[in-house]
């Protein structure tokens, strides 16, 4: 069954939108089509959190509250949701809600451009029943010039504490219009464009046959910034987030596999138990808005070499299995990258899931560095997984992103160091091998000069607080 309708809940009502333009951003539809001007357009690239707003969504027969940048998500993506952007969360009395009450009370705001977002980031976090120790991360992806952030981190640690709000009364009524959505999949023709958002693998396969000229839409926070920066058109889009197949996280035979479109934040709470370096980096990982959207499968397709996941991937020798047009072919991470922002993948292929081994006695440690600590790309981003028994090196694996075309292996170091006494001398003389092993080039984030030292630091960080048993981080 298809359907060129997309439906979604906005102010406890079913909205049908037939043939949306799959190129238009959810925050131009709230502002032209909707006229709710309180969400803002700072900088249309999910940087600053202006436009920040939540969506509803059905888990496990519960709402779950996702704060989102609507600057670049596609209008179709709001299909089986529910939208709330800022203005709906005064109450009918015109009473404002407990998030809005606190921002008022400690002074969070001055010019107030800023002020919505982190009303809705504010607010996502309280309706999930985060705690205080969030709050940092919660409003990471939003940034405020004039007002500074202690104030509205004040107020976010003095909501009423369990607050009823309309949303709370109204949930069986939402839940209930969530379930009336229709869950056939979509096929837009909006003009010279269109968009397809299959059901299953099988219709997925039959839309790439057809159509093997489109882009594959993940979280599209790297793809939707072809409309909104470059001001390109995409005229084909196959939007691969309504298919159950492609999300999941499940472990087998000692690997943790995760289905492409697993969004980032899942895998940052799922990998914590095993590498608790990679729940770490994934923390840094843009902002709560774009790791609910942001997909593993996303960041490895991207294929930049400074995309975040990839040296600790490198570094864990991860697996993808790719659907190709004969079936599936697994291949390891390492031959996946061929030059910059150039992987294995040929048209209407795509990345399904994505295999971690778990090593067990193992020290695996990563390290990004960038010139802002949260909501920023790395310059250089380092992850180290190394063996260690009776002072010797028995396996190493050092994988760098930021440092070449690709993110890559430093297999000259890891060939001086495999079966070496773990040592400070020898590390020492293993830095030196980086030079070998990388020529970096020197842009706006970091001088070539910078990035060597950088990562020769590291090594020698990572040699530390091996040696050591301690963490010597500049952050909690
Ligand atoms: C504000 C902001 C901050 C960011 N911060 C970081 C950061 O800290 N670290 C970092 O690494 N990145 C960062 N990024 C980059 C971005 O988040 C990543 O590139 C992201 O992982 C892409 O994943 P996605 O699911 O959003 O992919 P999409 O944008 O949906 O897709 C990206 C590309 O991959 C293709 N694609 C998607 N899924 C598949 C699949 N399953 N198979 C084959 N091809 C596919 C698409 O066609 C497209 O070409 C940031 C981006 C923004 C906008
Ligand atoms: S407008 Fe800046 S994040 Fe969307
Ligand atoms: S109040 Fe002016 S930018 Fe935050």
């Amino acid at each position: 069954m298809i359907t060129n309708k997309v439906q979604f809940i906005y102010e406890n009502k079913l909205i049908e939108l037939e043939n949306p333009d799959p190129n238009q951003t959810i925050l131009s539809f709230i502002r032209d089509r909707l006229k709710k001007t309180g969400t803002k357009e700072g900088c249309a690239e999910g940087g600053c959190g202006a436009c920040t707003i939540v969506l509803g969504e059905l888990e496990n027969k519960k709402i779950k509250y996702k704060a989102i940048n609507s600057c670049i998500s596609f209008t179709p993506t709001l299909h089986g949701k529910q939208l709330i952007v800022v203005e709906n969360l005064v109450s009918q009395d015109g009473s404002y809600h407990p998030v809005q009450e606190a921002m008022v009370k400690y002074h969070a705001s001055q010019c107030g451009f800023c002020t919505p977002g982190f009303v809705m980031s504010i607010f996502a976090m309280s309706k999930n029943k985060n705690n205080n120790n969030d709050i940092k991360d919660a409003i990471s992806g939003n940034l405020c010039r004039c007002t500074g952030y202690r104030p509205i981190i004040d107020a976010a640690k003095n909501i009423k504490k369990n607050y009823s709000d309309e949303f709370y009364k109204n949930s069986k009524t939402t839940i209930n219009l969530l379930k009336k959505i229709h869950s056939k999949s979509i096929i837009i023709e909006s003009k010279n464009k269109k968009y397809f958002a299959p059901k299953t693998l099988n219709e997925l396969r039959k839309v790439i046959q057809k159509n093997p000229d489109s882009d594959f839409l993940s979280g599209g926070t790297d793809l939707s910034l072809k409309v909104t920066k470059d001001r390109q058109e995409i005229k084909k889009i196959i939007n691969l987030n309504n298919i159950k197949e492609l999300n999941f996280i499940k472990i087998k035979n000692n690997e943790i596999i995760f289905g492409s479109t697993t969004p980032l934040i899942q895998v940052e709470k799922f990998i914590l138990k095993y590498y608790p370096d990679f729940n770490n980096i994934l923390r840094r990982y843009g902002s709560v808005q774009i790791r609910n959207v942001g997909t593993i499968g996303g960041n490895i397709a991207t294929a930049s070499p400074i995309g975040d996941t990839l040296p600790l991937l490198l570094s864990l020798n991860a697996k993808i299995i790719i659907q190709t047009k004969k079936g599936n072919k697994q291949i390891l991470l390492n031959n996946f990258f061929i030059k910059y922002r150039k992987t294995k993948l040929k048209k209407g292929e795509f990345i399904k899931s994505i295999i971690i081994p778990i090593y067990k006695n193992y020290n695996f440690k990563a390290y990004k560095i960038s010139k802002r600590f949260d909501d920023d790309i790395s310059s250089v981003c380092a992850s180290f997984n190394f063996k260690i028994k009776d002072q010797r090196i028995h396996d190493v694996a050092i994988a760098y992103g930021g440092m070449a075309e690709i993110p890559k292996r430093a297999k000259n170091c890891e060939n001086f160091l495999k079966n070496s006494k773990f040592s400070e001398d020898i590390f020492e003389k293993a830095k030196d091998l980086l030079k070998r092993d990388f020529n970096p080039i020197s842009d706006m984030r970091a001088s070539k000069q910078y990035r060597l030292e950088v990562a020769e630091n590291l090594l020698i960080k990572f040699f530390i607080e091996t040696k050591t048993k301690k963490l010597f981080r500049v952050y909690e």
